[in-house]
């Protein structure tokens, strides 16, 4: 695998998603994950769509918007797209930018081997989607 730059390895480390990750995942994820910056009021993501990247929010902000409702808002640090990436499923809500934002996408068969990897990432990304699923539940049965 090619020489990937020290800043661009520390710029991970600094992820909390990715806090604890080896040098050897870091890099793995680094291969899969691609850089982006769009502009406010794009949607990065879209309910009842298929897809499977995972986004993770490097700088800006972006709302969730389930079943026309606001139900969250991103910011720096946040990932979002981890319940299709899991389940297949379609996306469980639309995820549009507030202001102009930087977003990490992260390859979806690269990702998988990510997971399988290192635990600490697969563990974080269950627990963030606890917590989604029960919000979502939440709406379902009120
Ligand atoms: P996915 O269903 O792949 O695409 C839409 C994403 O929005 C979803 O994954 C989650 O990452 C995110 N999402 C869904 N519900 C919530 C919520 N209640 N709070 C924060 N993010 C959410």
């Amino acid at each position: 695998m090619a020489r990937i730059p020290r800043q661009v390895l520390e710029h991970f480390e600094r992820i909390p998603l990715f806090s604890g990750v080896s040098k050897k995942g870091l890099r793995m994820i680094v291969a899969s994950a691609d850089e982006i910056t769009v502009r406010k009021e794009k949607d990065l993501v879209r309910e009842g769509e298929h897809g499977r990247h995972l986004y993770v929010m490097v700088d800006g902000r972006a709302r969730v918007v389930r079943g026309g409702h606001p139900v969250a808002t991103l910011g720096p640090g946040d990932f979002f797209g981890e319940l299709a990436l899991i389940s297949g499923a379609p996306r469980t809500a639309t995820v549009t930018t507030e202001t102009e934002t930087t977003v990490m996408v992260l390859d979806p068969r690269r990702f998988d081997v990510v997971m399988e990897e290192e635990p600490r990432v697969a563990k974080a990304v269950m627990a963030t989607m606890a917590d989604r699923l029960r919000v979502i539940e939440r709406s379902i049965t009120h």
